[in-house]
């Protein structure tokens, strides 16, 4: 460990730690060449954003749904910004869909002012479980969408050269791990 610092290396454990709740779907998703294909990826990880809704909704522990939360809302940080900054761009310019592109910004900001409000929220209150339940149904018409009409016109419209956003994501989440806070 001579050439990691003791925070970069704090840093490390702790982006782990974060992934973790995404890390068994991310693990089925590797391409031969050992890059991740970024819209399999994604569609793993929206499982598991789906599973973690579930399991808030179905506790009854205040501080397990807030500590469910907190995982879902860290987890979804590095998704997001997947999403946002290399398959949103493709999907307005090379899918020719910037209007679904707009919708999908549109939606995944609400859905972070929600998560937001969730965490603020009493968590043994009947209203937040209203909150989860109309997060998750939010989430599910965005995850829809996303799989079944905007991923695959990226798909379609890159063909071979989605190996170029696979590399993309690659270097989006070494550099996250290693950056946190960047
Ligand atoms: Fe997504």
């Amino acid at each position: 460990m001579n050439h990691i610092t003791r925070r970069s290396a704090t840093a490390l454990i702790s982006a782990a730690a974060v992934l973790a709740p995404f890390a068994k779907a991310g693990a089925q998703t590797q391409l031969p060449n050992g890059a991740p294909d970024v819209l399999a990826l994604l569609e793993a990880e929206h499982k598991a954003a789906l599973g973690l809704l579930d399991q808030i909704i179905a506790s009854s522990d205040a501080q397990q749904r807030a500590s469910l939360l907190r995982k879902l809302g860290d987890a979804l940080t590095i998704h997001n910004a997947n999403e946002e900054n290399i398959v949103y761009p493709a999907i307005r310019d090379a899918a020719h869909k910037a209007d679904d592109a707009a919708m999908l910004y549109h939606q995944q900001d609400d859905a972070k002012v929600v998560i937001a409000q969730l965490m603020l929220a009493p968590k043994d209150d009947a209203s937040f479980t209203d909150g989860v339940k109309k997060l998750r149904a939010a989430l599910a018409d965005h995850i829809h969408q996303e799989e079944t009409v905007d991923f695959p016109a990226v798909r379609t419209a890159l063909g071979p050269k989605l190996a170029q956003l696979n590399t993309m994501t690659a270097q989006l989440r070494a550099h996250w791990v290693t950056n946190p806070s960047a």
